[in-house]
Order: C-alpha cells, then structure tokens, then sequence
C-alpha cells in the first residue's frame, strides 16, 4: 500500500513538474525572447549543472560570455528565472526602478526576516527611513574619537605579532565589532581579546555553511535544517545571536538604571537629534513603532549580515595589495608623513579630507574585491528592458565582481592594481555606474560612510606603526565570489615595525 502512494506521489510530481516547465516556458516565451538564453536541462534547468562543483565553479557556471542581459532557468521552481547582469546600464535601470527592491530569494536562508539588509519592501521602507540618519554624515562625524580609540587598542594588540604572518582579516573583525558596538550601540566592549577570537570562528564557519547551501538549489528546502550543516548552521547563528541579546538586555538594564536616577538617555539623544542606531531602534519600539523582534534583527542585521564582515573583508583587500605593492605602500605613508607629526596622533575629521592618494587605494581594493559580487533582487513587476520584458518573479543577479573586472569598462590593465585609474582626470568617461561597491539606489549599503570613514582611520593607524610585507603576487590571491566574498590567503601578512618621521 505504501509503494503505491509513493509511486503515486512520484508520478503526480514528475506531472505537476512538466506542467510547470511547459507553463513556464509557454508564458514566458515571447518576454524573455529579447534575452540570451544559457541553455540548460528541462524541468531542472542549469540545477544539474551545479552537482560535484566547488563555489568558485559554481558561481562561473552562471557567468556567460557576453556582458549582455541573459537568463538561465535553475530548477523546477515556478517563475524561478535568473538573470544575469553585468552591463553599467543595466545596473542603473534595474537598481534605480522601484520594482527591484525586493532581494532574492536566498536572502531568506540568513536568519533575519525584518532587519534592513534582508526585509520585504513594505518593513523596509519604514526602517530604512527611520534609520537612515543614524549612519549619516553627521552621526559618523562623532564616531572618529571611538574609531580612534578602538584602532589604536587593534594596533597595540598587533605589536606582539611583529616579525610574524598574520591573519589580518580576523584582526580586523574583532575591532570592527568592537566599534560598531560602542558607536552604534553604545557598549563598550573588550571584544578585542580572546572572546572576539571565539566569536570570529564561529562566524566564519557559519558563513561557509551558508554559502555552501545558496550555491545548491538542491538544499533550498526546510530539510537542510534537519542535516548535519544545517544544524549545524542552525546551533551557530543562534550562538552568534545570544552574544548580541546578551549585549542588548545588558544595555536594556543599563538604561532602565539611568532612568530611575533621573536620566532619560533615550529622551536626551531624540532631543538633540544625535541618536545612535540602538538608540532609535529602542525609542521607535517605545513609540511602538517597531517591536522587540524588529530591535533584536536590526542588530543583528548590523552586527551579524551587513556591518563587520564587509567592512574586514575590504581591510584584508586593502591592506594585501599594498603588501604586495610596496611602491603604493610608500606613497600611502608618505602622504601620512605629510599630515601626521607623530605616530600615534589620532585622526580628526580634518586629517581625512587630506587622505587623498589613500582614497584612491580604497577604491581600486573595493574594484578588485566587491564585498557583494552579486546583487541579488526579485522583479515585482513585468519590467521592460533592452527590447524584452522581465517577468514579475524573476531573479535577477547584478555581477560587479565581473563589471569590475571588465577590460571594456576599465581598459587592457583591468586585472592589474593600479589607483591612479580613479584619477578624475582619467575616470572622466567612465559610466556613472561601472564601479559599485556600496550597491546602487535606494536600496544601496546604509553605512558606506561609515565603513570608509572607518577604514581611513584604521589604515593611517596600522600603516603609521606598521609595515606591511608578503610573498603573495597579484596572481597568487584566491578569491571566492559568492555572496559575500572572501579572500582565501589567511596569514599571508607579515607585520614589521616602521621608522616614523614625520615630514610636517
Ligand atoms: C567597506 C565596507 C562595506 C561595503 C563594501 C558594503 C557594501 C554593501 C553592499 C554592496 C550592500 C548591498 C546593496 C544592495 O543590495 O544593493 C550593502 C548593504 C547594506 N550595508 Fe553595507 N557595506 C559595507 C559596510 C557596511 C557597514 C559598516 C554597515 C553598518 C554600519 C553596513 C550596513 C549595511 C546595511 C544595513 C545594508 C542593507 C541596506 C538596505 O537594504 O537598506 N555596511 N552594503
């Protein structure tokens, strides 16, 4: 009895499948004829072609040869069509249309249905309007004192490492959690020592297990939880979301303690309108405006999907190119000598808007290494593009990792480390969207000033003390592209002391 259910089960699904493939395909046919089509199999797509590959491979399988729009069907998922685009153009007619608000579909594997980074565009627009200003330029203008502190503790960590190879990337992520929480939060942490290196671990190994399910459609069903990754993925983020309600209850009780001596903290920062992120979250939510839920995935949105990761990932970009370039290493510490008389002097929002030549590193690093090599968004509506119609449900992946790397867009030394190239005098020509590493209208990266004003501060600290060295080449650097990307060559950073002299 039970084989026959089952067979019968199986052939209604093989049934249910071909209807949808010819559904599919019949609804779709004369939209989607505009497009290049990567050919896969039927019902399953370009799913099969994914089985047995690694990430760096899988993610290839999807790039074509043309920087035209294309599309590809990956499974048997109704109105699961992906698109891919690689074109300035295309960036700027898909992400400046409000029709492509809404992130793709694997978003949802991240643990966070309301924070800013993942939510649907009806809670996104109200958060994304309520918090806005709390990473602004004004509010990340307060921050440099704290950026100073928290950089200079990272770098007089870092003097006991002299003289060996270090793992830059972790470094950075504990001083990175470290001052987002006491900027945005309002905690003051020491996070830099042993219980940061926990945290990372944990962190990184949760990612990997992320990534491995959203590069396989075949483990996009609620059964991965009940696998071995999948709990294990599970056990991991919570970990990582105790630590945060932790920090969070502690900073409830801490308010709650000011209140009954007399001192509204909440009320204070609304009056004089320099409220930090936890701040506005946790009066919205008096106001009733957000719930508990809501403050908790925002944090974690923060400390967790958007704001660390990113921001040590771009360090660890930065900070190798100028080990493997000395030359450009130089030229960063030269313009240091120019603005700093001593070596530990802290920076001041003066110092920044100096850093020029810095800026220049800043941005060929992020070419190079674009945190989100792809920028996944649902289509909420038929849009027309390029002569075809894009189908409400689509999936549509924007390629800066490729965009970038282009030698249509940025000539025959696309691939080589070279700042000079965002010189105005030669980017004048450029299309105002080729390079993107916050991401593209309204929906692009909330902290970017924050992050750059951040890195700055970190770079003047560590290079001023610091000098870089590695046996990396430009062609030895493994990247995988993925969501998120990583940088694979841990420990390829040796740190030596510098001779400070200033040339004030
Ligand atoms: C160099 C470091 C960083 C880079 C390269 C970066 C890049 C990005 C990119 C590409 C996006 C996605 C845009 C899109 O989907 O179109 C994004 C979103 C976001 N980033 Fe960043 N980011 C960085 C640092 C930060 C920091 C430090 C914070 C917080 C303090 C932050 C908070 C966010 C948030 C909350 C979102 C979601 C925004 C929304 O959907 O409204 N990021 N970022």
């Amino acid at each position: 009895m039970l084989g026959e259910i089952l067979s019968f089960i199986s052939l209604l699904t093989v049934f249910v499948l071909m209807i949808i493939e010819c559904l599919k395909v019949y609804l779709n046919h004369t939209k989607l004829r505009a497009f290049h089509q990567v050919k896969g199999w039927p019902v399953i797509g370009k799913g099969l072609d994914l089985i047995g590959k690694n990430n760096v491979e899988m993610f290839e399988s999807f790039i074509t040869e043309t920087e035209e729009m294309s599309y590809a069907w990956i499974g048997p998922i109704p109105f699961h069509c992906m698109f891919h685009v690689a074109r300035p153009e295309d960036f700027q007619a898909i992400l400046t249309s409000d029709k492509f608000i809404k992130k793709a579909f694997p978003y949802t594997f991240l643990h966070n249905r309301t924070g800013l980074f993942t939510s649907q565009p009806s809670i996104w627009k109200k958060h994304r309007r309520e918090l806005n200003s709390t990473l602004g330029p004004k509010m990340v203008t307060t921050f440099v004192p704290i950026f100073n502190k928290k950089f200079q503790k990272m770098t007089d960590l870092m003097e006991r490492q002299i003289g060996t190879n270090i793992d830059i990337h972790e470094i950075m992520f504990r001083a990175v959690i470290d001052t987002l929480l006491c900027t945005s939060f309002g905690v003051d942490s020491a996070i830099q020592n042993k219980k940061g290196t926990e945290i990372y671990y944990m962190f990184d190994s949760a990612i990997d297990l992320l990534q491995k399910r959203i590069q396989r459609v075949w483990l996009w069903t609620p059964i991965y939880h009940l696998t071995l990754d999948g709990k294990m993925e599970d056990s991991k983020f919570q970990a990582f979301y105790r630590f945060n309600r932790t920090a969070l209850e502690n900073k409830k009780m801490n308010l709650a303690e000011k209140l009954e001596h007399g001192e509204d903290e909440l009320a204070i920062a609304k009056a004089n309108k320099n409220q930090n992120f936890l701040q506005k979250c946790l009066q919205l939510e008096v106001e009733q405006e957000f719930t508990d839920e809501e403050v908790c995935e925002e944090m974690d949105t923060l400390l967790v999907a958007a704001g660390v990761d990113t921001s040590s990932t771009i360090f660890f970009g930065i900070t190798l190119m100028l080990a493997i370039h000395q030359e450009y290493q130089e030229r960063v510490v030269d313009e240091m000598r120019e603005i700093f008389d001593d070596v530990n002097e802290p920076v001041t929002n003066c110092h920044l808007s100096r850093m020029t030549f810095l800026e220049l590193v800043i941005k060929e690093s992020m070419r190079h290494f674009p945190i989100a090599p792809l920028i996944g968004r649902e289509c909420t509506s038929d849009f027309e593009i390029n002569g075809g119609v894009i189908p409400k449900g689509s999936q549509i992946y924007l390629n800066s990792f490729r965009m970038h790397r282009n030698a249509k867009f940025y000539g025959q030394n696309a691939h080589e480390f070279y700042p000079e190239r965002f010189l105005p005098e030669n980017s004048a020509d450029w299309h105002p969207y080729q390079f993107v590493p916050f991401g593209v209208g309204t929906r692009n990266c909330i902290g970017s000033r924050y992050a750059l004003t951040s890195l700055k501060i970190a770079l003047s600290h560590i290079l001023r003390r610091f000098k870089l060295t590695t046996d990396l080449k430009l062609p030895d650097v493994i990247i995988e592209p993925s969501l998120l990307l990583k940088i694979c060559n841990k420990h390829a950073i040796r740190i030596e002391r510098r001779e400070w002299k200033s040339n004030k």
